[in-house]
């Protein structure tokens, strides 16, 4: 074997609540901004909704039992808050818990190490119709709907993640509306990055207090890459996109704050008075692993009168490149060096904490053989991530884990089901489950513990 990785090194997949569960109705469930955003007009591709999705609430045995066939080790799902608290706020919804419960059994008695994310961008539509994530009374309301699942699930789940990439949350949500809740306002999306990162620290103070031991935040990072790096103009650009799609997250968790080019920001462009005393170290809270969700470098070029692209603030005179190389189906470029690089810088930057890869994976087009999926091309694309975290394990990087998105192809958010990132392919009439051949070769993948 070439690249064997450290013992204990977890091998799993992830999925998110929205994205597989279905039964958008059923045993109390609220709507979530989710429910709302794909019945606008054109919003999500052919008016696909999350209302069946692979129907995993009623069909999880089966797929625990796929997982374990596969010798999955870790799964990370997240927890639908709307069907806990269908409100948002106020008691807990006993019958939705009632689902996570027999989730989390049958995983622990199939032998998989479960990891729990609180938010997967399911915001309770009530909350929403409150303001969402610009008011910072859900900050608060997320605390508490974080101690409601503990409480349910402490005894049996070690590993707790608050949030999935805030940073899409708060600007593809709220600065370009691409995603719910289709919001379209600079200001509200800087707010809501705040609001989400101080939902962040307390929730993991919450979860500390009533016994958490392990808990963690993934984020969506990515090396941002000037044209010319020996450029200072060009430099200037990719840091402005870094502040903003890196730092504005990773600062405040990591190094007690947020930088002054970021507060700035805050101040500037949010209303007034967004950051208050305390704040900052309420977000400090120390955790204890980060979680990486990466898909691709960020590739961008100095080019002067360009208008600031929302979704990074201060982002005006920077061009955003195309990708040069192979791409996925989703046309993002494919680089593997992109992971080996952030996760020298986040192990030279932020030593100490622990990484685990969250999420990584592809879509693309499947081609069928035989009633088999041949997606050679996902097996090519893991293989040489796999490799990145390889490298990066050997120079020293802290890597725990690597979690491939996703187990099942699924609801793939504006895209709906026409993007297919699973490696057990779901024929969406009948949900039959057929594994591809990546599920197989990542099977071998795991038992050997290396490539
Ligand atoms: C990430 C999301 C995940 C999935 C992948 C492709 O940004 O966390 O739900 O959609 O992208």
């Amino acid at each position: 074997m070439t690249f064997a990785f450290p013992e204990g090194f977890r091998w799993g997949t992830a999925t998110a609540a929205y994205q597989i569960e279905g039964a958008a109705t059923e045993a109390g469930r609220g709507p979530s901004i989710w429910d709302t955003f794909s019945r606008m007009p054109e919003r999500v591709y052919a008016g696909h909704t999350g209302d069946v999705a692979c129907d995993h609430y009623h069909r999880y045995a089966e797929d625990v039992a796929l997982m374990r066939e596969l010798g999955i080790g870790t799964y990370r799902f997240s927890v639908s808050w709307p069907r806990i608290k269908p409100d948002g706020t106020g008691p807990a919804n006993p019958r939705g818990l009632d689902f996570y419960d027999r989730l989390t059994d049958e995983l622990l008695a199939a032998g998989i190490e479960p990891m729990l994310t609180l938010y997967h961008w399911d915001l309770p539509q009530t909350l929403e119709d409150r303001g969402g994530w610009a008011n910072r009374d859900v900050a608060h309301h997320f605390a508490d709907y974080a101690i409601t699942v503990h409480k349910r699930l402490g005894d049996r789940i070690g590993l707790w993640t608050t949030l999935n990439e805030p940073w899409c949350s708060a600007f593809l949500g709220y600065a370009v509306g691409v995603h719910a809740p289709g919001r379209s306002d600079v200001s509200s999306a800087l707010a809501a990055a705040h609001h989400l990162l101080l939902a962040h620290g307390l929730a993991t103070s919450a979860l500390r207090a009533a016994g958490a031991t392990t808990v963690s935040l993934t984020l969506n990072l990515a090396p941002v890459v000037p044209a010319d790096p020996s450029d200072a103009l060009e430099n200037d650009a990719a840091d402005r996109v870094d502040a903003m799609l890196n730092r504005l997250f990773l600062e405040p968790v990591f190094k007690g704050g947020y930088e002054p080019y970021a507060l700035d920001m805050l101040e500037r462009r949010a209303p007034g008075g967004l950051v208050r005393d305390g704040d900052q170290e309420l977000i400090a809270q120390p955790i204890d692993l980060l979680g990486i969700n990466y898909y691709h470098p960020c590739l961008v070029t100095a080019r002067p009168g360009t208008p600031e692209n929302p979704v990074y603030p201060g982002s005006d005179g920077v061009d955003f490149r195309p990708a040069m190389g192979k791409t996925t189906a989703m046309g993002w470029p494919i680089e593997p060096w992109g992971l080996t690089d952030l996760l020298e810088r986040l192990h030279r930057d932020y030593p100490g904490v622990p990484l685990i890869i969250t999420e990584n994976g592809a879509a693309f087009d499947d081609v069928r053989v035989d009633g088999g999926v041949a997606d050679h091309d996902r097996v090519a694309f893991l293989e040489g991530h796999l490799r990145a975290c390889h490298d990066a394990i050997s120079r020293g990087v802290d890597l725990r884990g690597y979690l491939v998105w996703s187990l099942l192809d699924n609801f793939e958010w504006a895209e709906g089901y026409r993007k297919r990132f699973g490696m057990v392919h779901v024929d969406f009439d009948t949900q039959l489950r057929t594994p591809k051949e990546s599920a197989l070769w990542y099977s071998k993948v795991i038992a050997r513990n290396g490539l």
